[in-house]
C-alpha cells in the first residue's frame, strides 16, 4: 500500500477556480493515493477580513506535504484599502502578496519554470525548445527591504561608505526611493545547485547563469563566482555565463541551443516570462515553489478576472503544474504519464481552447487529457 500524500489545494480567486477544477479531474483519473483539503486565499479573505493568507491557511498547509495553488488577484496598496468591509477600514490592515508571503514562509527557495514546446502546439515560437527555468525565489531585488522616503541614517552611511552616493547627496530624502537587491552566498549556492542536479537527473548539456556582473559588480557576481565553483562538481555539464539583456536578444534567436537558465529573482521573473511566451503563453507556463520540506505548485497567470468562472481559459499550465508536483513527489512515473497524455491531446489537436485557436472549454480539454491518461 503505497503512502496517502496529504495535499492542500488553494484555488484562490477568479481563473484559479476554473483550473482547479480542471486539475482536479486529472487528479481524479491519475489514481495517486491521496487525501485533498481546500484552504482559503485570496481577495475574498483580504476583503472580509483583512488578510488574504489566513493564518489557518497556513496552519493547514503545515499539516500537508505539499500544495496546489490557483492563482489570486491583487490590487495597488491604496485600492485595496478602499475595498476592505467598512468595520477593518481603519484597523491599518496592510496588503501584502499572498504568494510571496507562502514563498517566505514556507522557505521556498527556488522557482521551477519548465518551458517545453509540445509537438504541434500552434502557438510555439520554434518545435525544439526544452528551457528549464530556475529562479531564486525569497531575495534579491524582492526581498522587500525598500525606503522612501530615504532615511537619514541611510543616506549618511552611503555618503560615509560609497564614493558614488556623492551624486545623490543633495537630492531631498522624498525624492529617494531605495530598493536593496540583496543576496546570500547560501541562496546563490542553493539555485546553482538545484539548476545544475536538475540538468544532470534530466540529462540536459549545458546551464546557463543569467545575470549582469560586469555592471553589478557586488551581487551578480557573487552569484556567477558561486556557479563556476559548483560547476565544477557536474564535469559532464557546460557551465555558459550570460548577461540577462543579451540573453533576451538569444532567447528570441536561439531559443533552441539553451537548456537549464538559472538566475536571481527579478532576471528569471523576467526571463521566465519570455521562455513561457516562446511555447505558448501564460496557458501553458506552469511552476514549482520548492523549499527542503514544502513545496507550492501553481500555473504562472493571474487570476483573469475577465475570463473568471467561464471556463475559457487554458487549464494545461495547471494540469502541467500537478505533474511537476507529481515529480516532485517522487511520483515519476505518474508524472510522465501525466504530460504524455497533455502532449497527446495537443498534438491529436482536436480539443483547443481559445489561446490555441479553438472553442473548446477548460473542462473540456482536462476530460481530454484525463482520458488520454487510459
Ligand atoms: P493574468 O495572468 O491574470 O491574465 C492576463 C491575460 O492572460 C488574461 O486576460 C488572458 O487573456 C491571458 N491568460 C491568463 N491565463 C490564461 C490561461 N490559463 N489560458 C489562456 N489565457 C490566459 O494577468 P493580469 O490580468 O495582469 O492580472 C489579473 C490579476 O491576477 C491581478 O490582480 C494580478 O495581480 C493577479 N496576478 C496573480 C498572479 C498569481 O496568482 N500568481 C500572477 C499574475 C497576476
Ligand atoms: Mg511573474
Amino acid at each position: 500500500m503505497s503512502k496517502t500524500y496529504q495535499i492542500a489545494l488553494l484555488p484562490g480567486d477568479g481563473i484559479g477556480h476554473d483550473v482547479m477544477d480542471a486539475a482536479r479531474m486529472v487528479l481524479g483519473k491519475i489514481d495517486l493515493h491521496a487525501e485533498f483539503h481546500f484552504g482559503d486565499i485570496g481577495w475574498e479573505f483580504w476583503k472580509k477580513e483583512g488578510d488574504p493568507l489566513p493564518q489557518r491557511t497556513i496552519e493547514l498547509l503545515k499539516k500537508t506535504d505539499c500544495c496546489l495553488f490557483g492563482a489570486i488577484t491583487s490590487k495597488p496598496k491604496e485600492e485595496a484599502v478602499k475595498e476592505l468591509t467598512p468595520e477593518l477600514r481603519d484597523k491599518g490592515c496592510v496588503y501584502f502578496s499572498p504568494i510571496v508571503r507562502l514563498r517566505q514562509e514556507f522557505h521556498l527557495r527556488t522557482n521551477l519554470r519548465p518551458c517545453k514546446a509540445y509537438p504541434e502546439n500552434p502557438l510555439n515560437y520554434r518545435d525544439d525548445i526544452d528551457l528549464v527555468v530556475f529562479r531564486e525565489n525569497t531575495e534579491g531585488l524582492y526581498s522587500g527591504v525598500e525606503f522612501h522616503p530615504l532615511p537619514a541614517e541611510i543616506k549618511n552611511l552611503f555618503l560615509q561608505l560609497h564614493p558614488k552616493m556623492g551624486k545623490f547627496r543633495s537630492i531631498d530624502p522624498e525624492d529617494i526611493a531605495l530598493s536593496c537587491r540583496i543576496f546570500t552566498r547560501q541562496a546563490c549556492q542553493n539555485i546553482i545547485r538545484d539548476s545544475f542536479e536538475y540538468a544532470k537527473k534530466h540529462s540536459y548539456p549545458t546551464v546557463t547563469v543569467v545575470e549582469k556582473p560586469n555592471v553589478i559588480r557586488e551581487t551578480s557576481g557573487m552569484m556567477v563566482r558561486e556557479a563556476r565553483k559548483i560547476a565544477k562538481e557536474y564535469p559532464g555539464i557546460d557551465l555558459w555565463e550570460a548577461n540577462v539583456d543579451a540573453m533576451c536578444m538569444w532567447l528570441l534567436k536561439n531559443p533552441q541551443d539553451y537548456s537549464v537558465l538559472v538566475s536571481s529573482n527579478m532576471f528569471g521573473d523576467i526571463i521566465s516570462d519570455l521562455c513561457a511566451q516562446l511555447v505558448g503563453g501564460l496557458g501553458f507556463a506552469c511552476s514549482g515553489n520548492i523549499g527542503d520540506n514544502y513545496a507550492v505548485f501553481e500555473p504562472t497567470h493571474g487570476s483573469a478576472p475577465k475570463y473568471a468562472g467561464q471556463y475559457k481559459v487554458n487549464p494545461t499550465a495547471m494540469i502541467l503544474s500537478v505533474k511537476l508536483m507529481l515529480d516532485w513527489l517522487g511520483e515519476t512515473e505518474k508524472a510522465s504519464v501525466l504530460e504524455k497524455a497533455v502532449a497527446r491531446v495537443i498534438q491529436k489537436g482536436q480539443i483547443r481552447t481559445y489561446d490555441m485557436g479553438g472553442t473548446n472549454t477548460s473542462l473540456e480539454m482536462a476530460e481530454a487529457v484525463a482520458e488520454c491518461i487510459g
